[in-house]
């Protein structure tokens, strides 16, 4: 195990000639990789027909990599089935809405309820577990590969009868089920279990309760596949960490909550995969940062680590786009900044071959004479000066609320408005927090909140009783709170609140919703204090809240009880981020300019600061930049574009 930070990627040597690995190695210590991801598309290769065996070419590739002194995260190679596999169990291939069995020939075409799916991944785990468990160069395992990515739901028979199981372990019996999802709505009430199916593709509106636990229980089908490895590879390898790595920031189909009591405490460690998206709105620092807080959540605070990202444009977008000077760089230290223990990447080699030969990678088509190459091997030296950082925790006291099962509740058809969407909502929050220079915690809303002094909810449509007790005793406690629009509205079974609305929220924040006024695509409101609304509007009253901000007709907008906010309109980002600024308090580094801080035990402190701007900045701060050593007796100048990682002996 290196004792500095991790830096490395997935390495497909299956995909190359023998030839080439000697020079794989040899360039890899150039870069200073010290961890690479093996065999985790190696079924085929290890396996290449039922029960028959091959591991003479994993066998020399492990032994090369540790000669060369670069330590192996060993997949287990669940994600892909090879193709003797589902011909030979048809029945595994996953299934959609609609009835249509898909093929195999990409990967990830599994059902996760499949037992025969489940007993050939736990053998091919406890297979490796049995072989390489005492490899010297085996230093984590990574169970499957990015759970959920291409198949997160099947609708097949199997995954019926399992999903039925499901329920009654949820519900113990049908008259609870009934009524949870309010089946006399529509005549849809079930008298024997047989008649529970999944919500397949139906004439109009399936029933939002049942796709809401049909969403849980897709979660926990895949949650129960990595279980299942995890435990084989824990019980035959005892002390070797173990990992999956996760897509939290742009994907939410897993509830990561439920994820991260399996993922965390012993030798379990949160991984991570991030790629930036060309056309998301916010900037590229902003969908870091997001990705990055949220893997830490998942990791209870915990470091974590970045499993993959991009050296450059990825090859599955509509668009995709190179990175500019400098934002590899930025990317990678902005993830350790806030909490990674390291950064890989997708992947070592770019492929000649298959669906992601244009996708970039620390060696690309290029070769070693690239900007690309030449970026990577100075993150490698980035990365061995900021060795001491690791093992410190990030310090935030602001936390932004994120609970998956409300936000596919909110996604389900028949709203009042299809442009009120919850999960963008939630990253538009963070991004305003971000630009505004607050390091943010994002977690569930029943973490510990005892940390924060400020706690964010931009949607909370769905909350449970004992979620809006913890909110409502964090308030009493002195913290501040601001809420959304359209939240504390349904239970956990998405059915109403009893009036007055906005449920959870209506003693709380002090308010009365009596009814939701979308708004026509286009058109804005202007608010008293200036502020631009869109989208989303409210007949809001507020008996017992300070109206802060009220419509043209003089109606309470945006009001505050004690230090309780209610937002009842979808602000733009400008006045977004002023009212949060408001509520945080200024930032302490000049616009454009992020920092983060990471803190040990023993006070040992680092400031992370981030130009994202074109312009030099100064920060008022002093200490000695590890990545250059320059020292700053007391103003820190960071370059346009670029990073300085001070080591600030004691924290300001
Ligand atoms: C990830 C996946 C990798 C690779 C990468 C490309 O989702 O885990 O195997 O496909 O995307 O960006």
């Amino acid at each position: 195990m290196p004792s500095g930070l991790w830096y490395g990627a997935d390495y497909n040597p299956e995909q190359w000639p023998e030839r080439v690995w000697a020079e794989d190695v040899a360039l890899m210590r150039e870069a200073g990789v010290n961890l690479v991801t093996v065999n985790v598309f190696g079924w085929a290769s290890i396996e290449p027909a039922a029960g028959e065996y091959d591991f003479a070419r994993l066998d020399r590739v492990l032994d090369l990599l540790h000669d060369g002194g670069i330590a192996v995260d060993l997949a287990t190679a669940t994600a892909a089935p090879p193709p003797w596999f589902s011909l030979a169990h048809p029945e595994v291939l996953p299934v959609d809405a609609a009835g249509l069995r898909l093929s195999y020939g990409s990967r990830q075409a599994f059902c996760a309820s499949s037992p025969v799916y489940r007993s050939a991944a736990v053998g091919l785990a406890t297979t490796l577990a049995n072989r390489y468990a005492g490899h010297p160069a085996l230093a984590m395992w990574h169970v499957h590969n990015e759970y959920g990515c291409h198949a997160p739901q099947c609708f097949c028979d199997v995954s019926t009868v399992d999903f039925r199981d499901w329920l009654r372990r949820r519900y113990a019996d049908l008259d609870a089920l009934n009524a949870a999802w309010g089946t006399d709505f529509w005549s849809q009430r079930c008298t024997d279990w047989e008649q529970v199916q999944p919500p397949r593709r139906t004439v109009t509106f399936a029933n939002p309760g049942q796709v809401l636990d049909w969403r849980r229980f897709c979660s926990d089908a895949q949650l129960a596949c990595f279980v299942a490895e995890r435990d084989v590879l824990e019980r035959l390898s005892p002390g070797v960490p173990v990992t999956t790595n996760l897509m939290a920031g742009n994907v939410y189909d897993l509830d990561y909550w439920a994820w991260s009591a399996e993922l965390t405490g012993g030798d379990r460690w949160v991984s991570n995969d991030h790629y930036l998206i060309g056309d998301d709105p916010r900037e590229p620092g902003a969908q870091v940062a997001f990705a990055a807080d949220l893997s830490r959540g998942i990791a209870r605070g915990t470091p974590w680590l970045l499993m993959e990202h991009s050296t450059s444009a990825v090859n599955w977008q509509p668009r995709n786009y190179a990175k500019p000077p400098g934002q590899l760089r930025r990317d990678s230290l902005s993830h350790v900044a806030r909490g990674s223990e390291g950064a890989l990447f997708f992947q070592w080699r770019a492929s000649r071959a298959g669906a992601e030969k244009w996708h970039s990678a620390m060696l690309p088509h290029a070769g070693t004479d690239s900007a690309v190459w030449r970026s990577v091997v100075a993150l490698g030296a980035d990365l061995r000066s900021l060795a001491d950082v690791r093992g410190s925790r990030v310090v935030a006291d602001v936390a932004v609320l994120l609970d998956y099962p409300s936000v596919w509740a909110q996604e389900a058809p028949a709203q009042p408005s299809a442009d009120l969407v919850a999960y963008p909502e939630v990253l538009r929050w963070h991004a305003a927090l971000w630009r505004a220079g607050v390091t943010a915690d994002v977690v569930h809303p029943c973490a510990d909140l005892s940390p924060y002094r400020l706690v964010v909810a931009p949607s909370l449509y769905l909350v449970s009783d004992s979620a809006a007790d913890h909110l409502a005793s964090f308030v009493d406690r002195g913290g501040a709170l601001v809420v959304g629009p359209y939240s504390g509205l349904v239970d956990p079974a998405d059915r109403v609140r009893p009036a007055p609305l906005p449920g959870a929220f209506a003693s709380l924040l002090g308010i009365r919703v009596e009814e939701h006024l979308p708004m026509r695509p286009g058109e804005t409101v202007r608010l008293s204090d200036g502020s631009v609304g869109s989208v989303w509007s409210e007949a809001l009253a507020a008996p017992d809240a300070v109206v802060e901000r009220t419509y043209p007709d003089g109606s309470p907008a945006v009001t505050r009880r004690g230090s309780a906010w209610y937002v009842s309109t979808r602000l733009d980002d400008p006045s977004l981020e002023a009212l949060l600024a408001r509520v945080a308090g200024g930032s302490p580094y000049p616009p454009g300019v992020d920092g983060v801080w990471r803190v040990h035990p023993d006070g040992r402190s680092y400031l992370f600061l981030f130009n994202h701007g074109r312009h030099d900045a100064e920060v008022a701060i002093a200490g000695r930049d590890l990545l250059t050593g320059a020292r700053w007796p007391s103003r820190t100048t960071v370059p346009a574009g670029g990073v300085v990682v001070l080591d600030v002996v004691a924290r300001a």
